[in-house]
């Protein structure tokens, strides 16, 4: 097996390296600590083509592969977790549904600007009653001559209050369950789409989601992304890629909390030697770099499964778990390294700890991911 880069894989993850060590990091505490939306990071991210790494050139972004827009999304998020889950919304649960079930019109008024960073996406999926559950959805959209009327509200939507476009999954007709579901994209400015207030949140702070709320909000049919009764499925094509993207994001906050917790063990003394030197504290740290890397494998494998255009829903969801496992059991012995050091917020590993958690959640719950991962058991 291969693992070596190609030119264009090299030559992003270095620029990005670059930006995510120069001008991301020195600001993530600040941001967390402010709960701070990064809007000039998202212009530098928009002008670095950091908002569409999938999307051809021609369609406005950046043309690279899976790979390319994990090894970004890992960078971005050692600097800053929150500043990584917005781009990883953009890219993977907009423009992707965008370009897999996207009319050439769709493509050019709504991926095309989403693509070059000019406007900004969120994806609706999540309801008051449907986390987990989302085939439970209670938003309807009612089919009125040529427009469709919407109503309903939506939970926990990340870059819902900054977002020009969304992805709205509705009900389109109850009695088919999940075949009645339908996808959209739709105008966040436009009339009858409100923003509830800002969730104020354990970690990812400087991400900002919200309620939205739909009152009697219409849209034209040509607005709606794929077949009628098909929007479950978009939704869930979408979620396969946004998984990966999110095991990228716990990848690049479990390294971020191993390196610290490595430099401060080189540093620390204890009973006359560097905290290192004591086995206890050798072994924790070999295991979290062996377990960093065993997710990193693992998010590639489903990379490179998507980029072969081949069903990679198996694939998605493990290292989508094993990447949030290990980020949480990282961020968590890194904290026991540092001591007291670690439970206060002069260091970073606080941070990683609380930004952890939500891996495990967004984007389906670990028990969601096992759950995904069994059919395929029960299915042989
Ligand atoms: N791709 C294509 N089709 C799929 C699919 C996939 N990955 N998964 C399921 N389907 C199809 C099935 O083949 C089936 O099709 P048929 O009607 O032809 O038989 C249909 O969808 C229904 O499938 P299931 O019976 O498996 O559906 P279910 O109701 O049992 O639910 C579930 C499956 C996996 C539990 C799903 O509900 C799920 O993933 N839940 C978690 C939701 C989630 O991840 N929410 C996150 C919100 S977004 C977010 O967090 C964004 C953010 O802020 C960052």
């Amino acid at each position: 097996m291969d693992l070596s880069l190609s030119d264009d894989q090299e030559q992003l993850l270095r620029m990005v390296k670059e930006f995510a060590e120069r001008e991301v990091k020195p600001l993530a505490a600040a941001l967390d600590r402010e709960a701070r939306f990064p809007s000039q990071l998202v212009a530098r991210m928009a002008e670095l083509g950091l908002l569409g790494i999938e999307v051809p050139v021609d369609h406005g972004g950046s043309g690279l592969d899976t790979l390319a827009y994990v090894l970004a999304m890992e960078e971005v998020s050692a600097a800053c977790a929150s500043t990584g889950v917005i781009m990883s919304v953009n890219n993977s649960l907009v423009c992707d549904p965008l370009l897999k079930f996207g009319s050439d019109e769709q493509k050019e008024q709504w991926l095309e600007p989403l693509a070059a960073g000019e406007k900004l996406g969120c994806f609706m999926l999540s309801e008051p009653e449907a986390g987990s559950d989302a085939a439970a959805q209670t938003t309807v959209a009612v089919r009125d001559g040529d427009e469709y009327v919407i109503n309903g509200t939506k939970n926990w939507i990340t870059n819902g209050p900054q977002a020009d476009t969304g992805i709205l999954i509705a009900m389109t007709d109850r009695e088919q369950g999940h075949r009645g579901i339908s996808a959209f994209v739709v105008d966040m400015n436009g009339k009858g789409v409100r923003r509830g207030h800002k969730d104020d949140k354990l970690g990812i702070r400087a991400s900002h989601s919200c309620q939205i709320f739909f009152d009697d909000h219409r849209v034209p049919v040509s607005q709606r992304l794929g077949e009628e009764g098909h929007g479950f499925k978009v939704a869930m094509a979408t979620l396969d890629a946004g998984r990966i993207g999110i095991a990228a994001q716990a990848l690049g906050i479990a390294r971020a909390a191993f390196e610290a917790a490595a430099s401060y063990a080189c540093e620390r003394k204890t009973f006359g030697k560097r905290i290192i030197e004591h086995q206890a504290v050798a072994f924790m740290l070999a295991d979290m770099e062996t377990e960093i890397d065993a997710a990193r494998m693992l998010t590639w494998r489903a990379a490179v499964a998507k980029t072969s255009g081949a069903r990679h829903t198996r694939e998605s969801a493990m290292c989508k778990l094993m990447a949030s496992e290990v980020a949480n059991r990282v961020a968590k012995n890194a904290i026991q390294i540092h001591g007291g050091n670690g439970y206060v917020s002069e260091y970073p590993v606080e941070r990683h700890y609380r930004d952890a958690k939500i891996t495990e959640i967004y984007e389906g719950t670990s028990e969601i991911q096992r759950i995904v991962i069994a059919s395929h058991l029960l299915r042989g």
